[in-house]
């Protein structure tokens, strides 16, 4: 029998998101019902609300979750009712011409959902990121599951499903930081934050923080950044050049996605150095740079998607190190909400008060 739970939707762009009935139905083969726990309210959420990532309202918002699988279908042999998973949003195919190279974290084929959840009219919904977890139970691929120990809390192990893990990868498997390193990362929101820590735990001796809220550059120091700069009252890639001994960072991590912050990256990295775009843009914006000094700064320009992980892989192991408290999970936890309030948290979000909300269901 289909369930009918309560879930947040969009329903039109830049709208308030509401709290409404939506049907989940049973999951048929290769899918996995799993009943939410915590889902952290992600800056992506946000861009889907706006309108930012496409078109295709109305969305079930909320990807970053941790839960109990509670059905499965038929065919399902990765996870059984009662496994704590973490939701992912890549599930890798094997058999793509990415995964074929050996390089699942590309897969150009990931899994979602056949079904579709939807309004009790009838209306399909598109959840955010192939995941939709604002909603008591949702439905997902069951690859989309990744089962971890259950000793950690659903709040912290939540976090792993998206900018926790993207910002993370982002350092240690996009940029690669080797021990001796520096490293600079703009924007310092769960997601910098990650980077920042992730760039610690790689070995990273200079870390500089870049923001311009002075209390987000506060809470970076907490999580690895031995320096940090406020790049609303000056240059930051002086700044930052200035930290490196007048060269420029091995690898800037842009944790915002805007052309100006890629600009900065872009030139404030050593010569040959890296960057990693890990903020997402929106379609309007563009970046104009010399090709000249593409092509003189040599180097490399990646982009990051969900960190390049690989969650069979890096959920356990980020896991591991949070319970052997090397990796502190907890501390992206700014404040725990109820499932009304997601609105809110997106306006604590812009005005810069929250690492992440987490909704707890
Ligand atoms: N690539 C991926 O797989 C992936 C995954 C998750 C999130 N994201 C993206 O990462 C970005 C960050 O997400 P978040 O949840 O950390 O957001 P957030 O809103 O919590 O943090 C953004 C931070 O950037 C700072 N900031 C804003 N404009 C700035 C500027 N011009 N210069 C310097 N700092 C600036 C803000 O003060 C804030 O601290 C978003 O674009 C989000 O969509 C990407
Ligand atoms: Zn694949
Ligand atoms: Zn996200």
């Amino acid at each position: 029998m289909p369930s009918t739970v309560k879930g947040v939707i969009a329903r039109r762009r830049g709208a308030e998101v509401e709290l409404v009935d939506i049907v989940v139905p049973d999951p048929g083969p290769g899918e996995a019902v799993v009943r939410v726990e915590a889902c952290g309210v992600c800056h992506t959420d946000l861009h889907y609300r706006e309108g930012g990532i496409n078109d295709e309202f109305p969305f079930l918002l909320g990807h970053e979750a941790a839960g109990t699988v509670e059905a499965v279908g038929e065919g399902v042999t990765e996870v059984e009712p009662g496994d704590f998973v973490i939701l992912n949003w890549r599930a890798v195919c094997g058999q793509c011409r990415a995964c074929a190279k050996g390089e699942p974290w590309y897969c150009f084929n990931t899994a979602n959902a056949t079904q579709k959840m939807t309004l009790t009219d009838g209306t399909e919904l598109s959840p955010a990121l192939g995941i939709g977890a604002f909603i008591e139970k949702t439905l997902v691929a069951a690859g989309q599951c990744t089962k971890v120990d259950r000793e950690a809390s659903a709040t912290a192990a939540g976090l792993l499903g998206c900018g926790i893990m993207a910002g993370f990868g982002a350092a240690v498997n996009t940029g690669g930081v080797r021990r001796g390193d520096s490293v600079a990362v703009i924007g310092c929101g769960g997601v910098g934050d990650a980077a920042i820590a992730g760039a610690a735990l790689a070995g990273a001796t200079t870390i500089i923080a870049v923001d311009v809220d002075d209390r987000k550059l506060e809470i970076a120091t907490g999580f690895g950044a031995t320096h940090t700069v406020n790049s609303s009252g000056r240059d930051p890639v002086v700044a930052i050049q200035e930290l490196t001994d007048g060269f420029g960072a091995d690898l800037v991590v842009d944790a915002v996605g805007r052309p100006e912050t890629y600009k900065q990256a872009f030139y404030a990295r050593d010569l040959a150095g890296t960057v990693v775009l890990v903020g997402v843009p929106t379609p309007e914006m563009t970046v104009e740079l010399p090709l000249l000094d593409v092509f003189g700064r040599g180097g490399s320009l990646k982009s990051s998607w969900y960190g390049d992980c690989l969650p069979s892989r890096d959920f356990p192991m980020l896991i591991d190190l949070y319970r052997q408290g090397r990796f502190d999970l907890d501390a992206f936890v700014t404040e725990t909400i109820g499932i009304d309030d997601v609105e809110g948290a997106f306006s604590k979000m812009e005005r810069g008060e929250v690492l992440r909300s987490v909704v707890v269901l």
